[in-house]
């Protein structure tokens, strides 16, 4: 099949592929980039492993076409934060202990980032909202929720100029 030239701008980077255009953006990112942070499971939107950031946005990168992304900023895990720092919602699922498998935890942070830069003071059911699209089958949430509480209160007192992206 035909392939076509892609320039995606991924954590800053501009990076040049070759692909089918039938390929999804969590495909590119997986086997062309080799950005496995990005998790695949159910490949029909409904778990949330695969979520990344575009234009800010939490999406499922399983149904995206990456020949949809050309020009749009996409955020995957590995670009969350500057290299060797974690980010306030990183360091805080760690502190509470939201982390078991790991395996939802990539897409449960970037889902959880998009949603505390628009909502920087949330309540728990918010944040329960906002993640309901993100399904972890070991912590029973709550580890999470806290997580993200405690990530947007430190991201409330943090100088904007330390806080990662
Ligand atoms: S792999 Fe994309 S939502 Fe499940
Ligand atoms: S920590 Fe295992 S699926 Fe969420």
């Amino acid at each position: 099949m035909t392939r076509i030239a892609l320039s995606l701008t991924i954590n800053g980077q501009t990076h040049d592929v070759l692909a089918e255009p039938h390929r999804t953006l969590l495909d590119v990112l997986r086997t062309d980039l080799g950005l496995i942070g990005t998790k695949e499971n159910c490949l029909e939107a409904e778990c949330g492993v695969c979520t990344v950031l575009l234009e800010g946005a939490a999406v499922n990168a399983c149904i995206l076409l990456a020949a949809q992304c050309q020009g749009r900023a996409i955020v995957t895990i590995e670009g969350l934060a500057a290299p060797g720092q974690l980010h306030p919602l990183q360091r805080a699922f760690i502190d509470h202990g939201a982390v078991q498998c790991g395996y939802c935890i990539p897409g449960m942070i970037l889902a959880a980032k998009a949603y505390l830069d628009t909502n920087p003071e949330p309540d728990g059911d918010g944040v329960r909202e906002a993640l309901a699209g993100n399904l972890c089958r070991c912590t029973g949430y709550q580890r999470i929720i806290d997580a993200v509480l405690s990530a947007a209160r430190a991201l409330r007192t943090s100088p904007p100029s330390q806080a990662a992206r």
